[in-house]
């Protein structure tokens, strides 16, 4: 490590709890602390268990992900540690050894578990503040820490237009909000969910806008917010475009680029917030440093550069032509994915291009005997959509102060480390390296299927177009139907008038 390096010799010795290490930005933080700050003493990874797998099972075959390939030659057992636990359950889950080891050894908790699903109910995003008090509660006893990270969102004062990067007044107390979500049962919680939630656009928002204030209250140590806005692939490292989740405009690329998704109702000068996730790591591991230097809490609105703010309508006029360049194998229709800005005619096209192709598809299904699926997924999807439109109909202008005094401040070296400056990102390579990250790390599709895709799809458009062409001849033969028919009666009306 040169000596101009000021933020890996920070985690020189540091022994570090994550939660969310698992997660789509948790695996990004451990490669990176393994790869560039090998000298630190240990990392504790909380794991629970997950479809039918232990966590000591999960743990083993933790680093088999490709995200992972630059450090898999190291001996990583001397620095990663498994902690089994459950964010859902009590005092997380730890076992009694867990905890003290927790206590003695911590010296930076970097919390970024959640549930991170839009459409959970209360109870089920409760956890995301239990989760968190039961985290601070253990920090609280921690003999030698020196920080603590807590990785929210930059939509969690999403009800304000302009957000400050400071604490704001959450809309309950978190003591009052686990209280009256264990007090009151399901039905009564359903029940009143939308009145709780008011203006906050769903019940993961609600709770992670509660969870800053009950960081805020909590710990004397010097603390990191870290508001992430949408994160996605990897711009940089370890690899260009890797990604592991199929959460919010992933989901919405990789779909759309199958021929499944055709609509979206969003604006197209809202501004699209994406954020790659090495940056957002790079971002958090510097900001852990410097609010550890300055022993001052502080708030980063990590959501990329004011100077560089790509636009829905940029995003889209982008990422159209590439996947027309390098379509994967597993398309399954023509691509006419398209923004929509009025709602009326979103829904409209969805009715046509989504939900009567989804009844065809299921029929189908059942005329050749297997069960359906195409109306049951493509209404989960319709939901899942509403819920992400919310954020792309809307504009919000982000204060950067901290973000940028913190860039300002990192030495030479630091800043090749740990780069998270996003004011000269290159869309158009950033999304390209995107789309075929997707279509290699989620489709499992290398290059050499390009071909085929490209195939595929010239022979998607002729069947579109056919059936385009169909239906408004379709239409018209029976608007024609209709017409003559409408002038058979008048006639018929006439000559009886005629008659009278
Ligand atoms: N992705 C985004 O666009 C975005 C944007 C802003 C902020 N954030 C924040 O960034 C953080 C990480 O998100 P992500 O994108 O990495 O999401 P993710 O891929 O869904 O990861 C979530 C992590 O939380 C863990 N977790 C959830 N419930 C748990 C439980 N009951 N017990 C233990 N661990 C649990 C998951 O463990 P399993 O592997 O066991 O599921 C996983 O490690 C979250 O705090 C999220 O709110 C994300």
């Amino acid at each position: 490590m040169s000596s101009d390096a000021q933020i890996g010799k920070f985690y020189k010795e540091q022994s570090i709890f994550l939660t969310g290490g698992t997660g789509f930005l948790g695996k990004i933080l451990i490669e990176k602390l393994l790869r560039q700050c090998w000298d630190l003493k240990k990392i504790y990874v909380l794991v629970r268990p997950k479809k039918g797998k232990s966590p000591e099972k999960r743990f083993e075959e933790f680093f088999e992900y490709p995200c992972f390939d630059l450090i898999k030659c190291k001996n990583l057992s001397e620095k990663v540690f498994l902690i089994s636990g459950d964010c859902q359950k009590p005092h997380l889950g730890l076992g009694v050894q867990d905890v003290k080891l927790l206590k003695k050894e911590t010296t930076c908790v970097i919390h970024a578990a959640a549930n991170v699903k839009f459409d959970q109910t209360l109870k089920e995003a409760s956890h995301n503040v239990r989760a968190t008090r039961d985290v601070l509660e253990l920090a609280k006893e921690m003999q030698n820490l020196k920080v603590f990270v807590y990785v929210s969102t930059a939509f969690s004062n999403c009800v304000h237009s302009h957000i400050e990067e400071r604490f704001y007044t959450p809309p309950m107390k978190s003591e009052s909000f686990l209280g009256l979500v264990d007090d009151v049962d399901d039905n009564t919680l359903q029940a009143i969910t939308s009145k709780l939630l008011g203006e906050y656009p769903n019940t993961y928002i609600y709770t992670k806008c509660i969870t800053e204030d009950l960081v805020r209250s909590s710990l004397q140590v010097p603390k990191v917010i870290v508001r992430p806005a949408i994160v996605t692939s990897t711009i940089e490292e370890p690899v260009l475009g890797w990604v592991d989740n199929l959460n919010g405009v992933i989901g919405i690329l990789l779909l759309a680029g199958l021929g499944i998704l055709q609509s979206m109702h969003a604006k197209k000068n809202s501004p699209a917030l994406l954020v790659p996730v090495d940056y957002v790591a790079n971002c958090t591991l510097a900001a852990a440093w410097k609010v550890h230097r300055s022993g001052t809490t502080t708030i980063y609105n990590y959501t990329g550069h004011n100077k560089n703010i790509i636009t829905w309508g940029r995003f889209i006029e982008i990422v159209k032509p590439i996947g027309w360049e390098v379509p994967p194998e597993k398309i399954v229709w023509y691509l006419c994915f398209k923004l929509r800005e009025n709602r009326l005619w979103h829904k409209i096209c969805v009715f046509f291009l989504h939900t009567v192709v989804a009844y065809f598809v299921d029929f189908v299904l059942i005329c050749v005997g297997r069960a359906t699926i195409a109306v049951k997924n493509y209404r989960r999807l319709h939901k899942a959509m509403d819920l992400i439109s919310y954020f792309a109909i809307r504009r919000w202008s982000f204060e950067q102060d901290n973000v940028l005094e913190l860039w300002d401040q990192m030495r030479n070296e630091d800043k090749k480390m740990f780069n998270f400056n996003m004011e000269d990102t290159d869309w158009v390579k950033y999304n390209r390296d995107s789309i075929l990250g997707l279509r290699m790390y989620l489709l499992k599709e290398t290059l050499d299927t390009i071909p085929k895709g490209k195939k595929k799809l010239k022979i998607l458009c002729v069947v579109h177009y056919a059936v385009v062409a169909l239906f408004w001849y379709s239409l018209y033969k029976f608007l024609m139907f209709v017409a003559s028919s409408l002038s058979e009666r008048a006639k018929s009306l006439d000559y009886l008038e005629g008659r009278d």
